[in-house]
């Protein structure tokens, strides 16, 4: 299939996880793939490679998406290799759980800055591309506990809501511009995030979801090549859980 065929996909914390799967789904879909992490690594590397090999174009770019001048800045290079970006992927994001009687002042900033300021440092960047183009589709990586909450994670909980209520805002400002912004609300999926989790608590989450198991990263992928792709050219503002059931 070719559902992507002919856009430029940006995904950022694209090295492992669900971002490495979505930059590959992407481009089996035909896009050609501009993707960020805060730094070059073996996973980096070998997905820059991968990625070539598909036949598509393909460039990875290191730098921290939480700083508001690298991602301008690095934004413009991305734009000058590509010319276009039609799709933005914000999948960055890191945890740093902890109760709220003893996470410090250091976990909730990092968790916000690098999941929340993120998104607003990466959106402002394309948005003046996107406006030149006259379309756009921004997809944001939020999680089922924005939606829930989840005690232990007060900080990623909050930063994940807070990527909502952007996506929202911005469905409204840029709808009548073609651009759209939705989010997708994973729910347990399996990736390194997850993985320091001990196996008690793992099946003690797969209890309680209906369909009783783990989601995959690629899972994650194909909602976003369905919000990336003209199949959704009429979807905006939403929340698109793919969560087993976890949250309905
Ligand atoms: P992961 O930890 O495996 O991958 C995250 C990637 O983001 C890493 O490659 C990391 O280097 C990169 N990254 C971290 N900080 C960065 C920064 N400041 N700038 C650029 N890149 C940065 O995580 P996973 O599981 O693949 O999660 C991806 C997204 O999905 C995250 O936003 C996460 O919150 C979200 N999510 C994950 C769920 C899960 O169960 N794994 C469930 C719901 C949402």
């Amino acid at each position: 299939m070719n559902l992507l065929k002919g856009k430029t996909v940006l995904i950022t914390g694209a090295a492992r996880g669900i971002g490495r799967a979505i930059a590959k789904k992407c481009a089996m879909e035909g896009a050609n793939v501009a993707f960020t992490d805060i730094r070059i690594e073996d996973s980096f590397t070998s997905l820059e490679k991968e990625l070539n090999e598909m036949g598509i174009k393909a460039k990875g770019y290191a730098f921290d998406a939480s700083n508001y001048e690298a991602s301008q800045t690095s934004v413009e290079k991305i734009i000058a290799d590509f010319e276009t970006i039609d799709v933005l992927v914000n999948n960055a994001g890191i945890t740093r759980d902890s109760l709220l009687m003893r996470m410090t002042e250091e976990q909730w900033d990092a968790v916000l800055t690098v999941n929340l300021k993120s998104v607003f440092n990466m959106t402002k960047a394309v948005q003046k591309p996107m406006l030149k183009q006259k379309c756009g589709s921004i997809i944001n990586i939020s999680s089922v506990v924005g939606v829930g909450g989840n005690p232990g994670q007060a900080n990623y909980s909050a930063s994940k809501a807070g990527m909502i209520g952007f996506s929202k805002s911005i469905a409204k400002e840029l709808g009548a511009r073609n651009i759209r912004c939705n989010a997708i609300a994973p729910g347990f999926i399996m990736t390194d995030m997850t993985d320091t989790l001990s196996t008690e608590i793992k099946e003690s989450w797969y209890a309680k979801i209906p369909m009783k198991r783990g989601g995959t990263p690629d899972e994650v992928a194909n909602a976003v090549v369905f919000l990336g792709s003209d199949l959704s050219s009429y979807t905006t503002g939403q929340v698109i859980h793919v969560c087993g059931g976890m949250q309905m």
